[in-house]
């Protein structure tokens, strides 16, 4: 840390995932994933899963933004900014299109050789997920997705073969994207993009979570080994969703309930930072007869496959409050237990703003699991105006990014929490993974699409873009609007 704040390696950068920006969706031998069969949603309904590709509905990643044909353009605009590195994932299906074959698909391949190439040319550090929402659906619809054990088997091979073949283009991998969305699971969005689960009825979605989930902290643990074995060098990381949940109040039960709500969401870098599962929760399995299939070579594997660092992704923060009649479990349910804090303000989603809650998680993670931190996501879902000069003035970006950044400096600077680097959600306008809408816009850069598929995609610099650019040139240091505030000349 130098005496104005960040360190020289620092990773500035942007954030997207393939599925998000791609399309493509049938190019290049690549199959079907659960992104390719969820249809578009408005601002608070939900995206329909529907059976397969159905004739007569509309799937935005289907074409997305096209960054499958225009990364060329879009890197070099990434690079004009500045970025250090850039997060993308591997999408699953273009390697192994069913995603149990043995063999993988070379031209998917290929096109991962020639983005990375492109990060390379400009000193772009590309930053991988293996897994971001985008399980090839001939798993779900053969083998229940993360219901098998099989599935552990599917994501291995795919692991070691994007190791193997990008050893010398990638070091900083990430196995799978907010693994811990799905402690939401009465959600059919959240089980369903983690671990392609679709519950039925009848069934306990709590305990099918916990089964996938095992799978896929073991699955996570299989692939720190392996890419420790193929290159030393390389750093993986978890990744979960940061979003810390407060007590609504100051009264006992309201705390101890928070206290369990955290445990509920956190217990998988729990186990993927520490390689054990926490005890409060082989007593709950007890408690609610969860007979998990959870084997002795499996606790050997979260062992020995702890991650190197912990990636986040931070947009808001929750609250709950205890009912007048807990159990002694204080059992935790996202959909039931949330409440509105009354202290935040709201996106247009209904997503509480609460940058000091990224201090506040900067600090706790930091405190509990002693790792290097990557704050791979962070930004405001918001509608962009597109003007007759193609300018985008998008002062609320900014505001909320800058808000953010200063309470990351404050975790480094005047706490002492180690953090890589800022992928901020994202690089450029996506396809929304939750809503499908192209309107609820993320990124530095404007791409000329409509949430019904038109548009001439071409691609327009944001106001953020220039603030981000001179961010990123001194460092973090300069957060003002106009560039006259360089805190390093203070
Ligand atoms: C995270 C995901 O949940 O948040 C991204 O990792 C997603 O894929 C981002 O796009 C923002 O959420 P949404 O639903 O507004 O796209």
């Amino acid at each position: 840390m130098t005496k104005h704040g960040l360190p020289k390696d620092f990773l500035w950068g942007g954030a997207v995932a393939a599925h998000q920006v791609e399309g493509a969706y049938n190019v290049g031998g690549k199959g079907l994933s659960v992104a390719d069969v969820m249809t578009a949603a408005g601002n608070h309904d939900e995206r329909k899963i529907t059976d397969g590709v159905q004739a007569g509905e509309f799937y935005p990643n289907h074409e997305a933004v096209d960054f499958y044909h225009q990364y060329p353009e879009d890197v070099k605009l990434f690079a004009e900014m500045g970025f250090k590195s850039f997060r993308t994932s591997i999408a699953w299906s273009r390697i192994f299109p069913q995603g149990d074959e043995i063999e993988p698909n070379e031209a998917g391949l290929k096109f991962y050789d020639r983005l990375f190439d492109e990060c390379l040319k400009y000193n772009i550090e590309p930053v991988v997920t293996l897994s971001h929402f985008e399980m090839p659906y001939h798993l779900v619809t053969k083998y229940g997705g993360f219901r098998s054990r099989k599935t552990i088997t599917f994501f291995t091979r795919f692991a070691k073969a994007v190791f193997e073949r990008y050893q010398d283009k990638v070091k900083y991998w990430l196995t799978f994207n907010e693994i811990n969305n799905q402690s939401n699971y009465d959600r059919a969005f959240t089980l369903f993009t983690n671990s392609g689960i679709q519950v039925k009825p009848g069934e306990n979605a709590e305990e099918v979570m916990y089964q996938a989930s095992h799978y896929e902290v073991v699955a996570s643990s299989l692939a720190v080994q392996i890419a420790h074995q193929i290159n030393p060098d390389f750093q993986v990381g978890a990744m979960v969703a940061f979003s810390p949940v407060y007590p609504a109040t100051d009264k006992p039960s309201d705390v101890l309930k928070a206290q369990r709500a955290m445990q509920a969401r956190f217990w998988f870098s729990d186990v993927q930072c520490e390689g054990e599962y926490p005890t409060w929760l082989t007593q709950y399995f007890d408690a609610k007869g969860y007979d998990l299939d959870i084997t002795k070579a499996d606790l050997a594997n979260l062992k020995r496959g702890t991650v190197d660092y912990l990636g986040f992704s931070y947009y808001m923060s929750f609250a709950t409050q205890a009912s007048d009649h807990e159990d002694k479990q204080f059992s935790y349910n996202e959909s039931r237990d949330l409440v509105t804090n009354k202290y935040v303000p709201q996106s247009d989603w209904g997503w509480q703003v609460d940058p000091e809650g990224l201090r506040y998680g900067l600090n706790w993670m930091n405190d509990r699991y002693h790792l290097p931190l990557f704050i791979v996501e962070n930004g405001i879902g918001a509608i962009d105006k597109l003007t007759a000069n193609h300018e985008v003035h998008d002062q609320y970006r900014i505001d909320y990014l800058r808000d953010h950044i200063v309470q990351m400096k404050l975790a480094m600077v005047e706490d002492g929490v180690p953090v890589m680097g800022y992928t901020p959600w994202s690089a450029i306008d996506i396809v929304s993974a939750s809503t499908g809408q192209l309107s609820k816009r993320y990124g530095f850069i404007y791409v000329d699409r409509n949430d019904y598929g038109s548009g001439s995609l071409a691609r327009y610099r944001k106001d953020s873009f220039y603030w981000y650019q001179r961010v990123i040139a001194t460092n973090g240091a300069d957060l003002s609007l106009d560039g006259e505030h360089d805190d390093t000349k203070a």
